[in-house]
Parts: structure tokens; sequence; C-alpha cells
């Protein structure tokens, strides 16, 4: 795994900068899959491997055997584009010694730069946007045919909402179920709305259907994807694709319950939560059922209300106080992680100061932070300069660090003595005789292994001692 800041504990492993080598399923042809970017890029890279998967290929973890290798791009940041031209030096290496491979550019790097992305990696065959994973069978055969193949159009009801994805994760216990696609807020320094189009609702039907098969198959838990969940609403008439507010509808906080009810057994978890839309009645279901795990991403990004409306947010510093005390007063004890973005354009040191005071508010459990990027097209790009040096945005982000990992830490150390249900994820990477899992507040619980506990298990643990990013515990007869 590879981790965009390196000072940032390892936390959630679907995170922005990361990649992920799909393991094996079978059949004649070999698909090699690397995906990068949020956790929508990598449900997406299990839907890929399903369509091909109709057409006999089988996923391969080694790129030297693959007929067909595909990358699943991120344009979040100038560096996540960096660290895919990189990686595609290494495929165009292997390409001058087999030819007829076929090396195509998928997600949201392919949406933005288009036809130039063919232009300029010569060794590139496809360029395949989000919303065009359908037509990937007949492009890959165009490209046998000696062609370069391009499909860029966004949609405006695509959700993948009958494709069963090909499950390559590496647990068999987690899996991530995407639930709106798209994103219509334009916070001006984001490129998301221009790589994945507008925001479309996927059925709620299908949505459960994916749960419950899931759960069938051992899965004991599943993340609800969006990039602003809050928003997810399906209309009836419109199949989801246009809100008419006089039809009736599914918001968020019927869909998770619908969700909930499919088994007890089953955690659930979404991401990602918006401030401005995140509703009082998302959090009342969340406390009313004890398998919707009590943990909210809720992202900041910045703790001044100037640089908060320059970033076309929404909502106030305020306004997300508000949100954090409504968390706190609704569900006792919920985890909260943000992010932030430090060097926004314009950032006076006092905005600055402003973030830090919010840090020392909220006490978040874990931060993502990012020095500002900028990225053509947006808003912010066109409006304001990008005018924090470099030196500034680093001296910046690590004052936000190092006040984050202290409160981090203090919140693990304030858990020791609390008894966490644990959903067992397998046996510790360092000792056979531990196991490991998560809490519902998503930190990572190592402990003995007893009583033939196992993959798949809930178990209550004790924890008794902790590091910066784990939890350390023995298990103890449910409270
Ligand atoms: N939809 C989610 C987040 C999507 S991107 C949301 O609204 O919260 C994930 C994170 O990347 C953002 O929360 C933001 O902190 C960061 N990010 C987005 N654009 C960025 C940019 N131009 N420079 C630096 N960080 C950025
Ligand atoms: Fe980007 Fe804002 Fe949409 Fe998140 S909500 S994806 S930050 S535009
Ligand atoms: Fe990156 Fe696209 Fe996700 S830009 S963060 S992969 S939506």
């Amino acid at each position: 795994m590879l981790i965009e800041n390196d000072k940032q504990a390892k936390h959630d492993e679907t995170r922005q900068g990361e990649a992920l080598v799909m393991d094996p399923v079978s059949g004649s042809k070999k698909l090699y899959v690397e995906s990068y970017g949020c956790a929508m890029n990598f449900s997406d890279s299990e839907v890929v491997a399903s369509i091909l998967a109709q057409e006999g290929y089988s996923t391969t973890r080694n790129a030297e055997e693959a007929d067909v290798v595909l990358i699943n791009t991120c344009s979040i940041r100038d560096n996540a584009e960096a660290r895919v031209r990189k990686r595609l030096t290494d495929f165009k290496k292997q390409k001058k010694s087999k030819p007829e491979l076929v090396v195509g550019v998928l997600g949201c790097m392919a949406e933005r730069l288009k036809q130039s992305l063919l232009d300029e990696e010569k060794l590139v065959d496809l360029v395949v946007g989000p919303d065009a994973y359908r037509e990937l069978p007949g492009m890959i055969e165009e490209v046998g045919g000696g062609q370069k193949a391009i499909n860029v159009l966004l949609s405006r009801e695509e959700t993948y909402g009958d494709i069963t994805p090909v499950r390559l994760d590496e647990n068999g216990i987690s899996a991530f179920v995407s639930i709106t696609r798209g994103c219509d807020n334009m916070c001006s320094f984001c490129v998301v709305p221009f790589t994945r189009g507008r925001e479309r609702s996927r059925d709620p039907q299908t949505i459960v259907r994916e749960c419950a098969e899931l759960f069938e198959r051992g899965y004991r838990e599943v993340t609800l994807l969006g990039q602003n969940v809050d928003s997810y609403r399906w209309n009836m008439s419109s199949k989801g694709a246009i809100k008419d507010p006089s039809q009736p509808t599914t918001n968020f906080a019927e869909l998770m319950e619908m969700v909930a009810q499919v088994n007890p057994l089953l955690r659930i978890r979404f991401s990602t939560s918006h401030p401005k839309d995140m509703t009082d009645e998302v959090l009342e279901v969340m406390a009313k059922y004890a398998n919707i795990c009590p943990y909210i991403h809720l992202p900041v990004q910045s703790g001044d209300s100037n640089v908060l409306q320059r970033m076309n947010r929404g909502y106030s510093r305020e306004w997300y106080l508000n949100r954090i005390e409504a968390i706190r007063r609704i569900i006792p004890g919920c985890g909260i992680s943000t992010d932030i973005i430090t060097g926004f354009c314009g950032e006076t040191e006092e905005e600055h100061q402003a973030t830090l005071t919010l840090l020392d508010a909220v006490h978040f459990d874990f931060a993502y932070m990012y020095k500002y990027s900028e990225r053509p097209k947006t808003l912010a790009e066109r409006k304001f300069e990008d005018d924090v040096t470099e030196e500034v945005k680093s001296r910046r982000l690590e004052e936000i660090i190092e006040k984050q990992r202290a409160h981090g830490w203090a919140n693990n150390k304030s858990q020791i003595g609390e008894i966490h249900e644990v959903l067992i994820e397998g046996t510790s990477k360092k000792s056979e005789s531990d196991l490991t899992g998560r809490d519902g507040r998503n930190t990572k619980v190592v402990f003995p292994a007893v009583n033939g506990l196992k993959k798949g298990d809930y178990a209550w643990v004790k924890i008794l001692d902790c590091t910066s990013a784990t939890m350390i515990g023995e298990v103890v007869p449910q409270p």
C-alpha cells in the first residue's frame, strides 16, 4: 500500500493515494487492474472486473502475465496524477517487449485528460471514463484490431446498479457498496464534479439485494459509498436520475435503515458525509441500530468561515461545530474523523490558526491532512490565486499534523478500560496467536485468540493498552 503523506498513520486502507492490486479469479484471458484514489475507484474496479469476467477474463496479481493492464486513476491532487504517470512508464517498458499487451487508463485522469492522454502517452491504447465501463469489452476488441479507443462520455443515469461486482478484496469480510455516483457540489478546490459528472442515486432495491447477497456469502461489513452520501435520494418515478420533490423518494436515512435490517450481524459503515447535508434523522437512525457503526467521517477542510466560503463548502465554522454537537448528543461515543486542506488560496495566518483551534474544539479521532493542490478548470483555479508558498503550506501542514496526532493518541488512550465489540478480520501479521479486527469506531484492535474465535466472528474485547493507531486488548464476556 502506498500513502501520500507518510507522516499520516495508515488508518483506513481505502483512502486517496493508495494503490490496490487485484486478487485472482478464474478465466482464460488475464486482466491486471491497479487502482488509485478513493474507495469509489476501488469499487469501480470490481465492477470492471465483473464486466470483463463475463467476457472470459480472470484477474491476476502479476502484471507480467496479463493480456490487458488497466490503471484506475485519480486526479484529486497533482501528486496523485504524478504517481500514475510514473507507473505508466513501467507498463510502457513491458509493452515494448510484448506489443500485443493492451494498456488502458480508466477513472478520473481518463476523464480529465481525455484524448490528450492518448496523444501524450503514446503507448496507452485505451482511455475510458468512469461512466463508460460497459463499453470496455468492445473497446478492448477494437484495440486488438490495431486502433486506439476512447470513451469519456459522462452519464446522468449510469449507476452500474444491476452489476454484481466481482469481489477482489483479500479478507472476504468487508465490501464496498456504491450508492451514488458523481457530485453536484462544486467545492471550489475540487476536480471530482468534472471527472465524475452529475450526482445520481442508485435504486435502493439493488443496494439492499447486493448487501443481502454479500451477507449470504459470509461478508459481515458493508461500506455504503458516495461523494456525499447525505444527498442520496432515489425517486421512484424518475429512476433516481432527476429529483422531483413531488414524487415519493427514499433518502439516505431511510436507505441506511433498509440496509441495517438485512441482518443484525451485518455491520454498516458509510462514506463520505457532508457537513451541510448531514441531518439529525441520519444520526437518529445510527443511534437506533446497533449494527450501524458509531463512526462518521465528516470532512471540515478548514476551521475558518471565510476560507470555507471561498471553498464554496456551504457551511460555516459554527454550523460545523453544531453538527459535531448533534453527533455527540445523539450518538454518545461516536468516532469522528475529518479531512483538512491547508494553504488554500489567500489563507492568512489567522485563518490557519482557526483550523488549529477547531481541531482543539473537536478532538478528532483521525484526520487526513493535505496541502492545497490547484486543479485545472476548478472554480478556485479560475477565481483565486494559489498564493500560499510551498514553504508556508508545509509548515502549516506540520502544525496541523502534530496537533492531530496528539489528539488521536489521547482519544485512543481514553478508551483504555472500555469494552468494544470487534469484528474479527483475521490473524495478526505479527503473531499467529493474535487476532485482529476493528471496533465500531473503526480503530484496529489486536488481542490473543481464544475460544475458537475466527475471521468473521464478533468478539467483546476489553482495551488494555494502545499505540497511536492500534488498541491492544483481551476477550471478555459480552457486557
Ligand atoms: N466528497 C468528499 C471528498 C472527496 S475528495 C467530501 O466532500 O468530503 C477527498 C479529500 O481530498 C477532500 O475532502 C479534500 O480534503 C481533499 N482534496 C480535494 N481536492 C483537493 C485539492 N485540490 N487539494 C488538496 N486536497 C484536496
Ligand atoms: Fe469534491 Fe466537494 Fe463534491 Fe466532495 S462534495 S467530491 S469535495 S465537490
Ligand atoms: Fe480521485 Fe476520482 Fe476519487 S479524483 S478521489 S478517484 S473520485
